[in-house]
């Protein structure tokens, strides 16, 4: 190996750490993986040989680019041939004892220079560093699946995580092409935590009866340009999957009301209908229609009619202030307000939006959303859903938002919002 390679190690060769490697040999690094056994790896290989070979045979991947990734690809089978690794990054089952005995022995043979990573998705990372000697040279890299797809790596920094550490991490990010956001070590981090009401609300409005599932997906597909409405993503995702999440980011928090999960949900998962993993979830795919599969009772909204609020929101989206437009609102709004609550304390406005436009495929990330429809439009369609939901906390308006609106700073119109603009 010449002394300019540069070499990156994997620990767990399962869907994230095979994906990983997968991506890092494919941006020139040397790769050493390992995993409980050296078979396991030479598995995750031959399938990611697989993957390649169908993009060669569809012409998007010529043969030796596949063959110099492939070679680049070596098995590790003890943590000392990490030694010269400039980055180690550890991808394995979500389990904080066994991830903090992985670093601890990891950093008695790495050298004192090599950045220790772990992509877990919900453990905190203060926590994985306890027992540390080094903890300045480790943090989060958290990849998103599919890891050679996906643009976003959210970089987590820890209590103790030094800035050269984000400095370097930021700088591996760009040789694999990837977006790196740094977000403080917190919950759900800034993806798992922003995108929650995006969900949560919308199984409340079908729980309440205010819609049924099939206007909720609609009316954010149609009015608010998702790809998926919230129920066909969970159905995609797993119900299971999903409740998890949610559970662990309200227990982390404390379990506030506005991340309580929903028992829509809960009720789905203990009878079993997880989504199209188990052919049927909130909606029934037997048929090559999928159909509606839970029995909602929407009350009549034939005497519905907007408020001027919600007029105004709807004005600037240049859309009818209709029934889909408060559907859209009440959910989006939620989710902007959790995203305020995050830039005021955990990550830039900037990362903010990356992550949702990167990570969970939002059609425009909701702090330059906010800012174009105007963030004193936002705060009052926000104090209105504040009274109509009896005071829900998911309304409450950020400190941020208040803050901005009362300094004048209204988003696009103003040239500055939760982001700057040209005017
Ligand atoms: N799957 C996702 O969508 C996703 C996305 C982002 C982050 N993550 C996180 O990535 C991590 C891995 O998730 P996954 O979905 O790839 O899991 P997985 O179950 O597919 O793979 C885990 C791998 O770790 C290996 N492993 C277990 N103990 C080990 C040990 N002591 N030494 C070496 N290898 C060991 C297992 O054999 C397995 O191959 C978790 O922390 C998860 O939270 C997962």
């Amino acid at each position: 190996m010449s002394s300019s390679e540069r070499v990156i190690g994997v620990i767990g060769s399962g869907t994230m750490g095979a994906g990983i490697a997968q991506a890092a040999a494919a941006s020139g690094f040397i790769v050493k993986t390992m995993d409980t056994k050296p078979d396991l790896v030479e598995k995750a290989y031959t399938g990611i040989a697989a993957r390649l070979d169908e993009r060669v045979a569809r012409g998007k991947l010529p043969k030796h680019d596949r063959d110099a990734t492939m070679a680049r690809l070596k098995v590790a089978g003890s943590p000392a041939d990490f030694g010269h690794a400039e980055c180690v990054i550890e991808a394995v089952t979500e389990d904080l004892s066994l991830k903090q005995s992985i670093f601890r022995e990891l950093e008695k043979v790495v050298s004192p220079r090599t950045l220790l990573a772990t992509n877990t998705s919900s453990l905190s990372i203060a926590k994985i560093a306890e027992g540390l000697e080094r903890p300045e040279r480790f943090l989060g890299m958290h990849f998103f699946n599919p890891a050679p797809v996906m643009k976003l790596v959210e970089l987590v920094q820890g209590p103790q995580t030094g800035d050269q550490a984000i400095v370097d991490a930021r700088a591996i990010c760009a040789r694999l092409e990837k977006t790196a956001v740094k977000v403080k070590d917190s919950p759900g981090f800034i993806g798992n935590r922003v995108n929650r009401p995006f969900y949560l609300e919308s199984l409340r409005l079908l729980e309440n009866g205010e819609a049924d599932l099939q206007s909720i997906d609609a009316a954010l597909r149609s009015s608010g340009g998702f790809k998926l409405g919230p129920f066909e993503l969970m159905d995609l995702i797993g119900i299971d999957v999903n409740l998890t999440v949610t559970q662990t980011v309200w227990n982390d928090f404390g379990n506030p009301a506005r991340f309580k999960p929903s028992a829509v949900q809960e009720k789905l998962v203990a009878a079993g209908h997880l989504g199209r993993k188990t052919n049927r979830g909130f909606y029934d795919y037997a048929n090559s229609q999928p159909v509606p599969a839970y029995e909602s009772q929407p009350r009549s909204t034939s005497g519905w009619k907007p408020d001027a609020a919600l007029e105004a929101f709807a004005q600037v989206l240049e859309k009818p202030a209709d029934r889909a437009m408060w559907i859209h609102a009440r959910v989006l709004l939620a989710v902007i307000n959790e995203a305020a609550l995050a830039a005021d304390t955990i990550a830039l406005p900037r990362d903010v939006d990356l992550t949702m436009e990167l990570g969970f495929n939002y059609p425009q990330g909701p702090m330059s959303f906010a800012d174009h429809v105007g963030l004193d439009v936002v705060l009052e369609l926000m104090k209105k859903f504040h009274a109509e939901t009896g005071g829900d906390e998911r309304y409450k308006p950020a400190a941020l938002l208040e803050k901005l609106v009362s300094n004048g700073d209204l988003g696009e119109k103003t040239a500055q919002g939760f982001l700057h603009h040209w005017l």
